[in-house]
């Protein structure tokens, strides 16, 4: 934990920015200065980023270190407490804002989890970088001061994540490179905003809740929060020679196990070609575990770009405009619903 780092006079307003640090590279550890690849990330503590930086003047910021991970290793176990922890620090008057240290890898699936489950009315800003912090010119300290300034932000709100110098949106974001430092985009929708200077400009407006009935996302939160494992949903790929096998066999071991059990195979999301297009012989398989009770969404390998789906789709497997790891979240929410 970092002590109050600075003390602004005026009490009445929020005044208190959280930094809560998961792990990720930005928290990563190499043994060469020059190594950014065989690093071994979610070792240097959230406070110690922190005292490597110039803080918002008049603010107070604390870290708290909720978790310390690699964000490949990314789930339940370390969402369900961040989900708690940050419900509960919006709810704090004093609190204008939390910033969250994460790896990049999964980086877009905890910010999609945020924003549906939380839609917040204060800046959530998860934030990362691309080399460990022991780098020759490490890219966090940038990264974690330009969090800060939208966190602090004037009317800033919503779950966005911040990297080299560009604002994403929690819906939008996707990491697109496995090692340039601006490993991340906005797709066609492009960024939200940029943060140059200590200054950020908006091209868009903050993200909003999307959800017309705040007590339909409440509950889902409620049940992910609780004790039960959550529904489960796995991912595959269309590809050459896709004939289903992979289907079948999880079909074949779920019936063994008796679909009983809590956690049983709920949902499948199939990463097709180009505009979802799936190999004929995988789609056969698809409409068996659609028979066998399965809930199965078609999304797109493509790196960029969405499904669209035609107006009169008579395609059994509905498609949905989200990259595959949002869309298996997006489907664990429904299971939620
Ligand atoms: C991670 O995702 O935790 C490691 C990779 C990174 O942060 O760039």
């Amino acid at each position: 934990m970092n002590p109050d780092i600075e003390q602004r006079p005026d009490q009445a307003r929020p005044d208190r920015l959280l930094v809560l640090g998961t792990g990720g590279t930005i928290a990563g550890r190499a043994e060469q200065r020059g190594d950014h690849v065989g690093y071994r990330a979610g070792e240097v503590a959230v406070a110690d980023l922190l005292a490597g930086i110039a803080l918002p003047a008049g603010w107070r910021v604390q870290a708290e270190q909720l978790a310390q991970v690699d964000s490949k290793d990314m789930g339940p176990g370390v969402w369900r407490p961040l989900l708690a922890r940050v419900r509960e620090l919006l709810e704090q008057a004093d609190v204008a804002g939390i910033v969250i240290t994460h790896g990049t890898d999964t980086l877009e699936e905890t910010a999609y989890l945020l924003q549906r489950l939380l839609a917040p009315a204060k800046p959530v800003v998860l934030t990362c970088a691309m080399r460990p912090a022991t780098a020759l010119a490490p890219d966090g300290p940038q990264n974690l001061a330009d969090a800060l300034v939208v966190a602090a932000e004037p009317g800033a709100l919503g779950v966005v994540a911040v990297c080299a110098g560009r604002i994403h949106a929690a819906l939008e974001v996707r990491k697109v490179h496995h090692y340039r430092l601006d490993a991340f985009d906005s797709g066609d929708a492009g960024p939200l905003g940029l943060v140059e200077q200590g200054t950020c400009t908006r091209f868009k407006p903050w993200p909003a809740a999307d959800e017309p009935e705040p007590g339909r996302r409440l509950a889902r939160l409620e049940r992910l929060l609780g004790q039960q494992p959550w529904p489960r949903v796995e991912c595959l790929f269309s590809h050459g020679g896709a004939d289903g096998w992979l289907v079948r066999a999880l079909l074949a071991q779920d019936a063994a196990q008796g679909r009983q059990r809590a956690d049983r195979l709920q949902g499948l999301v199939v990463a097709g070609t180009g505009n979802g297009t799936l190999h004929q012989d995988l789609q056969a398989a698809l409409l068996e575990a659609q028979a066998a009770g399965l809930r199965v969404w078609r999304s797109t390998r493509c790196a960029s770009g969405r499904v669209l789906s035609v107006a009169a789709s008579t395609d059994p497997i509905p498609a949905v405009a989200l990259p595959p790891a949002q869309a298996r979240l997006a489907l664990l929410l429904e299971l939620c619903a």
